[in-house]
């Protein structure tokens, strides 16, 4: 059976500043896409990261479906009709557009879909960030598809040793799409060459060498493009599908706990480690540090079943631990040096502003 699954994130106000969205509003994007099951949709899961709400919707309608994200547009427009009745903060800050023009790539939520045919147990992950961009899933998924000391099955799996095809994205070509194909592991340097810079190249799609299947499609929306100005981070999502031709779901944990350092909390403007943590987890007071939560989930004949929480057990709670040390260690040093983004990076104008005025008192 070929399934599509649809994976589409915005934020649409949050409680108390960017920390996460009102039950009230949670419930009412709930209410709109549950009414699509049995309908447009054969299942749907909805749940959230920091001030993100993620749909989860599997369907058979290929990507980029118009009812598809037309239903998914309508149940934020929703939400966000509720965020503002709150007086929540950022109440719709997602939604750039005021009209739906028959998909959702170009208006701000992030989306990432994949269809294939659905093998007869088929295993998949939804990863959800927030407080970062999408260059922050390049290198756990670099490790997860390519390097053996993270992921055992290139050596252990005959279906695996041909290795995997990366699709990278150019971020910085804003009139249209740009894209390589760069085939691990003949070419990792340069995978590595663009991965190592996470603001200019993105990880877009990986796929099996030996079996031409998709193995992980990442959103890559920047809002920047879109906006032409800073209206919050771009906080990514993944679609993984796992096990037998692909890295087993043990296989793609580890990475995350090398926790590195990405762009993004405090208004978007900083560097601090990339957390491992559990779905529908706030936004942390300190700093906004940029987390990420793993949902895996099993799919027959496209209904999900219940989801297993990735960084949820006891090994989680001590990387966690760890990975505080290195963002207060990071912290402590401010705005000064790579504490703060560098100059092209950084999402708000002051410290542009200010240069200039102060260029003038130079002599
Ligand atoms: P089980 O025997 O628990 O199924 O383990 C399979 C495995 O190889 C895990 O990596
Ligand atoms: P969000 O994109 O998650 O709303 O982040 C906004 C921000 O800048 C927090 O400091
Ligand atoms: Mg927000
Ligand atoms: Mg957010
Ligand atoms: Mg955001």
């Amino acid at each position: 059976m070929e399934i599509t699954l649809s994976v589409l994130k915005a934020d649409i106000g949050s409680v108390g500043g960017h920390t996460l969205p009102s039950q009230r509003v949670l419930s009412r994007v709930q209410e709109v896409v549950r009414e699509a099951v049995g309908k447009l949709l054969l299942d749907a899961y909805v749940f959230h990261i920091g001030d993100d709400i993620v749909l989860l919707l599997s369907h058979t309608h290929g990507p980029r479906h118009p009812e598809v994200h037309g239903l998914a547009w309508k149940a934020f427009q929703e939400g966000t009709r509720v965020a503002k009745e709150e007086g929540l903060y950022g109440a719709g800050q997602d939604l750039l557009k005021d009209a739906f023009t028959g998909n959702l790539h170009g208006l701000g939520p992030q989306v990432a879909e994949m269809r294939f045919t659905e093998r007869p147990s088929e295993p998949f992950v939804v990863l959800a960030a927030d407080k970062t961009e999408p260059g922050a899933f390049n290198l756990p998924l670099y490790l997860a598809f390519a390097d053996p000391m993270y992921s055992s099955g290139l050596l252990l799996s005959p279906d695996l040793r041909p290795g995997f095809r990366f699709r990278i994205m150019d971020l910085a070509q804003t009139e249209r799409d740009s894209y390589i194909t760069l085939d691990a592991p003949e070419r990792l340097y340069d995978i590595a060459t663009l991965l190592r810079d996470p603001h200019r190249f993105a990880v877009e799609s990986i796929w099996s060498r030996r079996y031409g299947e998709i193995a992980a499609v990442v959103s890559t929306t920047r809002l920047r493009n879109i906006a032409g100005r800073y209206v919050g981070k771009d906080d990514p999502v993944a679609l993984i599908r796992t096990q037998k031709i692909f890295p087993a779901t043990e296989e793609l944990g580890p990475p995350f706990a090398l926790a590195p350092f990405v762009a993004g909390d405090t208004r978007g403007s900083h560097h601090l480690p990339l957390m491992p943590v559990k779905a529908n987890t706030p936004a942390s007071t300190f700093f906004c540090v940029p987390m990420v939560s793993g949902l895996a989930f099993s799919l027959k004949e496209g209904r999900f079943s219940e989801p297993v929480d990735l960084f949820a057990d006891p090994v989680w709670d001590a990387v966690r631990a760890k990975v505080v040390e290195k963002a207060q260690e990071m912290r402590r040093q401010g705005f000064y040096g790579p504490a703060m983004l560098p100059m092209e990076e950084l999402e708000y104008t002051g410290i542009a502003e200010r240069l200039k005025e102060l260029a003038r008192e130079f002599t």
